[in-house]
């Protein structure tokens, strides 16, 4: 029997699903893959819960009774005194503060699981200096839900790569948010700001929907790829688009933009009508592998096309490479959300699992 041990670095949306779902399968592994999967430390930005037994249904309680004040310091002592076997980290938080532990974690021992971008999205000497300390202490770094949430994109990419195909361009709608908003605008007779407040109100969006309208988290996504296929890339340049306007940007509160959102109608009306016939607004990321350019922007795309087909709040990623040509390999559905997010998640920890003695 390999004992995994569970060490979850954040408990809102996507850790308390996961600590639910891995609550759920874990008989199931122990029957199926001889896995014994411990959950001892759940942490949120300021106290963590120690039970080395682990948690169990009962987790909420417990945590809201007897989590206390702790450092990083404080984990990697209690993993040492209860010589947890196979510690893993995973990171469900939005932390940069975390990631820059991530080394001090590998050192000790840990294996790590991110949903978090932020490791794979920081400057290449971090990025490299990670990937050396993971090589030189044998473990593991496993964030499939880094670009798509479940969906199997990071694998793919990876994939294809290390088997020597050439990749030669991924494009794609890679925000959940910037779906439901171009593809209810596109179809709707509403002005923007209505669909705007309609994904707001849906959860879509940030609380400041100018981290969606920005682009920037399409960005982050193209670099994470980008990154995969040995591309030696920065943030600063991926040329991304932003939707907000100069006048709504800078000093403006969030409350002052929620006020004016009224002033993107015209802006993105005419967007639509100057359009050829059955055409519809999509958000993209664009990363063409030659030339190096990673774009995200605003295009007009054919209604009947795979992209202009999505709909809700789906992803989709057409990845071109020499063997496929010009029928892109495609893979499209939810790609945000808990539920999807925190599977994406228990799956890795299953293939990093497997790959443990
Ligand atoms: N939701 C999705 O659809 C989705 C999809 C793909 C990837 N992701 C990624 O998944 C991660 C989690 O998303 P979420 O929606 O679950 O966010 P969330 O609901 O805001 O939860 C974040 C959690 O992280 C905790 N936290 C913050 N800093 C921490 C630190 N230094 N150490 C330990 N815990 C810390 C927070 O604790 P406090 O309450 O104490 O601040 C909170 O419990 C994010 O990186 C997100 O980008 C999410």
């Amino acid at each position: 029997m390999k004992k995994v041990n569970i060490i979850l670095f954040g408990v809102g949306n996507v850790g308390s699903t996961l600590i639910d779902q891995f609550l759920k399968i874990r008989s199931r592994w122990t029957a199926e893959s001889g896995i014994r999967l411990n959950i001892p430390v759940i942490a949120n930005s300021g106290k963590a819960l120690f039970m080395p037994k682990g948690i169990g249904e009962n987790w909420k309680e417990d945590f809201d009774k007897n989590a206390e004040a702790y450092k990083l310091e404080d984990i990697l002592e209690f993993s040492q005194k209860h010589q947890l076997e196979n510690p893993v980290a995973i990171d469900a938080t939005v932390s940069k503060d975390l990631v820059l532990d991530y080394p001090k974690l590998v050192q000790n021992g840990f294996h790590l699981v991110a949903a978090n971008k932020v490791a794979n999205t920081l400057s290449d000497e971090f990025y490299y200096g990670l990937r050396r300390e993971l090589e030189k202490h044998k473990k593991h770094f496993y964030y499939e839900t880094n670009v798509g949430a479940g969906l199997p994109i990071v694998q793919t990419v990876q994939g294809l790569h290390q088997a020597g195909e050439k990749v030669i361009r991924i494009r794609g709608v890679f925000s959940g948010s910037l779906s439901f908003i171009f593809n209810t605008f596109s179809e709707s007779e509403g002005e923007f700001s209505e669909v705007l407040k309609q994904a707001g109100d849906l959860g879509y969006t940030e609380p400041d929907a100018r981290e969606d309208l920005s682009g920037n988290d399409v960005g982050r996504k193209l670099l994470i790829l980008a990154r995969e296929l040995q591309l030696k890339k920065e943030f600063k340049e991926v040329k991304i688009q932003s939707l907000i306007p100069e006048k709504l940007n800078g000093k403006t509160s969030t409350e002052d933009f929620q006020n004016r959102i009224s002033e993107l109608d015209e802006i993105f009306e005419k967007r639509k009508k100057n359009q050829k016939k059955n055409h519809v607004l999509r958000y993209v990321g664009e990363l063409k592998v030659g030339r190096g350019s990673l774009e995200a922007k605003l295009i007009s795309a054919p209604r009947e096309s795979a992209l202009g087909q999505i709909k809700g709040a789906d992803n989709i990623f057409e990845i071109y490479t020499e063997s496929y040509g010009e029928q892109p390999l495609v893979i499209q559905g939810a790609g945000a959300g808990a539920a999807v997010t925190a599977r994406g998640v228990v799956c890795d920890v299953l293939k990093l699992s497997q790959r443990l003695n």
